[in-house]
């Protein structure tokens, strides 16, 4: 066995979280609960999942710390920013998540993590009323480039306050309105700068500048929102130049997570797709950003890419296209709707219009009664785990391993790079990527 050249998982690992929201609150809490023997990490890969390495007699199955050099929860120490100011302890009884017996245990460490004020431009969240904002002496909005140099303060001062040995920040804010990507802003790391340093508001949302901020820092950046961020070349080329990993975007949780475990069915086994229809209806804070067309634009073109390359009417035109010149793809349609009575218990409904031998109609009907933050809590702890991993083994840019765990997974669109979609291939490739670092060989074997 060759092991990787993987560093050792030595010392504190600061998580910096945007948001101080449902997630971030949920996430934090479960980590420090879990840390005092008071919950257990469900559906988190890192702590539970275990991987096969070696073949036939010499097979056997490791936890990921057994594989490679993993940090403890122990290690984790956590910050926030947001635009209001409560601490952690009072965002987690506000978003109303979890149960007070299940936080009061930590109540102190959560009190200790007070939000920094947050780079913020209401024009990208406007339902969002919170004055906890960096301004200026004058009381104004900084502008970008104030940002930048004020967030940049914040890790350093963070990563010295708490004597961390390396840093994760990870975006687990609201999401911000539809930023097109723009190709003489968004191309070029001397433009994206340029336009940041000019204080164009129109092309540089607040989350670039926690992103530009993180990686001159050379601190790892995760998109956790549908956000354009980093997901564009001028980020991936700071990334290669700073050699820090970066990933994105938006945790794959709930419908997307069904959607691209059950797509695959239909696609193996050749059957027809006329139509997918999904809806939901949510009621945290999340939902009421999302109710502004604006924002929900974002998360919209983030759910609908995940079908695409999973029943592609390209190679399969019989099974995944109408015939019909105009409209050569399945109809696939979704829908969030803001409803306060379900806070953060979200319910999906999706109906699924396939076709079978001769073109006969049948239906699906999937009625997920989920939670949002309980299913997006271990993805935040999973991909800050590993990314931070993939910093220690000389990792830089996207990381498509993590793609597992995002709806929208990065790729290099300006080279027709198409994303990998399907849970089970994104598994495999989470696998062999743990697998290489810890000095296996990558296969594709059934376990
Ligand atoms: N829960 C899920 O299943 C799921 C899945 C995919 C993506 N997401 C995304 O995760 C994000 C967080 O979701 P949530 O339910 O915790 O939402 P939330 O509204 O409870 O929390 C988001 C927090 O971000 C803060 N915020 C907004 N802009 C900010 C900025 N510029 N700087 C600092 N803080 C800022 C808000 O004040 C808020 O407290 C959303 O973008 C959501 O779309 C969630």
């Amino acid at each position: 066995m060759k092991q990787q050249q993987v560093l050792p998982a030595e010392g504190r690992l600061g998580i910096m979280i945007v948001g101080n929201g449902a997630v971030a609150t949920t996430f934090m809490t479960g980590v420090l609960m879990a840390r005092k023997g008071l919950a257990k990490p469900i559906g988190s890969m890192t702590q539970m999942d275990k991987i096969r390495v070696g073949r036939g007699d010499e097979k056997r199955y490791l936890h990921y710390n057994e594989l490679v050099p993993m940090p403890k929860l122990d290690d984790i120490v956590f910050g926030t920013w947001d635009v209001y100011p409560q601490n952690a302890f009072q965002a987690a009884m506000y978003a109303e998540v979890l149960q007070e017996k299940d936080i009061l245990p930590v109540r102190d460490e959560l009190e200790q993590i007070v939000p920094m004020p947050a780079a913020f431009d209401r024009n990208y969240a406007k339902r969002l009323d919170g004055t906890h904002v960096m301004t200026t002496a004058d009381g104004k909005m900084p502008t970008r480039w104030q940002m930048v140099e004020q967030l940049r303060k914040d890790i350093r001062h963070f990563r010295d306050q708490h004597q961390c040995a390396r840093l994760v920040v990870l975006w687990a804010a609201s999401t911000e309105i539809y930023v097109p990507v723009n190709e003489q802003v968004h191309y070029h790391l001397s433009d994206l700068e340029a336009a940041m340093r000019q204080d164009d508001r129109q092309h540089i949302a607040p989350s670039m500048c926690y992103a530009y901020a993180a990686l001159m820092e050379g601190v790892p950046f995760v998109m956790g929102a549908p956000n354009t961020t980093v997901d564009i070349p001028a980020m991936w080329e700071l990334a290669e130049q700073q050699q820090v990993p970066i990933a994105g975007k938006d945790f794959k949780t709930g419908q997307t997570l069904v959607k691209s475990g059950f797509a695959p069915i239909i696609g193996t086994r050749c059957l027809g797709l006329n139509g997918w229809f999904s809806t939901n209806i949510l009621g945290n804070r999340d939902g009421l950003v999302l109710d502004e067309p604006e924002n929900f634009r974002t998360k919209e073109v983030s759910k609908l890419s995940t079908l695409e390359t999973i029943l592609r009417p390209d190679l399969q035109p019989d099974l995944y296209g109408h015939g019909n010149d105009d409209d050569t793809q399945y109809y696939h349609k979704v829908r969030i709707n803001y409803y306060p009575p379900r806070g953060d218990r979200k319910e999906g409904w999706d109906n699924i219009d396939i076709f079978g031998w001769m073109g006969y109609p049948m239906q699906v009907k999937i009625n997920f009664l989920c939670r949002d933050s309980i299913l997006a809590a271990p993805l935040c702890l999973d991909l800050c785990l590993l990314i931070d991993l993939a910093a220690r083994a000389g990792r830089s840019g996207t990381q498509r391993f993590l793609s597992f765990f995002l709806k929208s997974p990065q790729h290099d669109y300006t080279r027709g790079e198409l994303p990998v979609n399907h849970l089970y291939q994104q598994y495999t490739m989470l696998k062999n990527a743990l697998r290489e670092m810890g000095g296996y060989e990558a296969d594709e074997e059934m376990d």
